[in-house]
């Protein structure tokens, strides 16, 4: 894997309430303070942000949301903007995530405006991508994946770039129990990784680090990050609980 740093995040989605949320951070705070290795961070709901905030910032434990809006600000009723992510102690944000792009009409476009807003304020996107289980049987994956990738990242800098974690989450992975095999996480991410050398050379592409997320569990962690290409994982719901999503942290 080299001397990429590996980096476990935790997206919440839309589960536990502030309080809840609170719990949860705090039980983890308590379960990863002896892990110095592995970058950690959690994305609570919008609404938990703030409450989380004070129970991690003294930690290891990074903040991170799990959207936002291009704009600063303005009449957008319902967004959130990067500098209020900022405001509330977010240094990451999830971005593209398949959930967004099935239900609420997420494009590479709008996906692209974001990367650019989230960097512009010092956010560290977490830029997803995956195929569908169609794509997969239709043998398209890459051309698939190569499309998100080449918009997603339109018109990005090189330091931008630097800023980025890749997600690359399988749809059909997602939530399912169905885990991508650890030669199939490779054959992508490796893939991903000439990407980004193919757009911006050499270093970039060694540096970045690319999370596999879909059906991630204690059980099969450690060989994912086995593989060469595998950098960390972005975790659903093996991370709402604190005990088992220690385990995942503690993988080594
Ligand atoms: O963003 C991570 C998430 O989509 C993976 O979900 O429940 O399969 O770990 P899960």
């Amino acid at each position: 894997m080299g001397e990429r740093k590996p980096f476990i995040a935790g997206n919440w989605k839309m589960f536990k309430t502030a309080r809840e949320a609170m719990e949860t951070a705090t039980a983890l705070v308590n379960r990863v303070s002896d892990v110095t290795g592995v970058e950690v961070m959690i994305a609570p709901n919008f609404t938990a942000l703030t409450a989380v905030y004070d129970v991690v910032r003294e930690s290891a434990v990074r903040l991170g949301a799990q959207n936002l809006f291009w704009e600063a600000e303005g009449a957008f009723t319902g967004e959130t903007s990067p500098n209020m992510l900022r405001d509330v102690g977010c240094r990451y944000v999830i971005i593209g995530h398949s959930e967004r792009r099935q239900y609420f009409g997420e494009t590479d476009q709008t996906v692209n405006k974001k990367i650019k807003a989230a960097v512009e304020h010092g956010l560290a996107p977490i830029f997803c991508v995956g195929e569908t289980e169609n794509d997969r049987e239709a043998k398209k994956t890459f051309s698939v994946l190569d499309k998100q990738v080449q918009n997603g990242l339109k018109d990005l800098r090189s330091d931008d770039v630097a800023m980025l974690v890749i997600a690359y989450e399988p749809v059909w992975a997602i939530g399912t129990g169905k885990t991508a095999s650890r030669e199939q996480v490779q054959e992508v991410h490796n893939f991903l990784r000439s990407l980004i050398e193919k757009k911006y050379g050499n270093e970039l592409a060694n540096s970045i680090r690319i999370q596999y997320g879909g059906s991630v569990k204690p059980n099969n962690i450690k060989a994912l990050m086995e593989m060469p290409d595998v950098d960390g994982a972005l975790v659903g719901g093996a991370s709402l609980d604190a005990d088992t999503f220690s385990k995942i942290i503690h993988f080594q």
